[in-house]
């Protein structure tokens, strides 16, 4: 396993998070628009309500600050007797921390934790241009992403 960075730590992602520049991180990967800090609790709410199955990890430098997040989405099926299904969403590392293995090593924590709670496979879709990161990380191309956008 590639190490963090000297004081860089790794854990799960807190209510608290909202201050810690969370929703800068992921801007990193896409639109986020303006969430407003009780919009924000009630949707980390919905995420650990029931059996969860949302496992949302960030990095933090020595500063406190998330400078990297990614999320794991346990999907439970009827299929391969019951099997469940590991879902790597919204990989994001900050534009000025890319490069230092910050990526490589949220997608090891995620797939130790999908390993663990007894997933048989973890699945993720890409854009062609970060192919060789997933490679990188132990992934091969698989199928074919379809979408219906609303
Ligand atoms: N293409 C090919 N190789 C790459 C790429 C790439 N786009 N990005 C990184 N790598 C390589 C690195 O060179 C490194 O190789 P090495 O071990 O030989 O040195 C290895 O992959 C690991 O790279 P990291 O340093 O861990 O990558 P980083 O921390 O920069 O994170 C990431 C990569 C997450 C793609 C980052 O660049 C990023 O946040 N990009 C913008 C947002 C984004 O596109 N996120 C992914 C969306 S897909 C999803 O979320 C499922």
């Amino acid at each position: 396993l590639a190490a963090l960075p000297e004081g860089y730590t790794m854990r799960p992602l807190q209510r608290s998070d909202f201050h810690h520049g969370f929703l800068d991180v992921l801007r990193v990967l896409t639109v986020v628009g303006e969430v407003t800090q009780e919009e924000f609790d009630e949707r980390f709410d919905q995420m650990k309500a029931g059996a969860g199955g949302y496992h949302i990890l960030v990095i933090l430098d020595g500063e406190d600050k998330i400078v990297g997040t990614g999320a794991l989405i346990v999907e439970r099926k009827f299929i391969h007797h019951l099997g469940l299904v590991g879902h790597i969403e919204d990989i994001a590392v900050a534009k000025d921390q890319q490069g230092k293995k910050l990526g490589l090593r949220i997608i090891q924590a995620l797939d130790y934790v999908a390993e663990k709670v007894g997933c048989y496979k973890t699945i993720l879709d890409c854009s062609e241009a970060n192919e060789g990161f997933y490679v990188k990380c132990g992934f091969k191309r698989a199928g074919l992403e379809m979408a219906h956008y609303y």
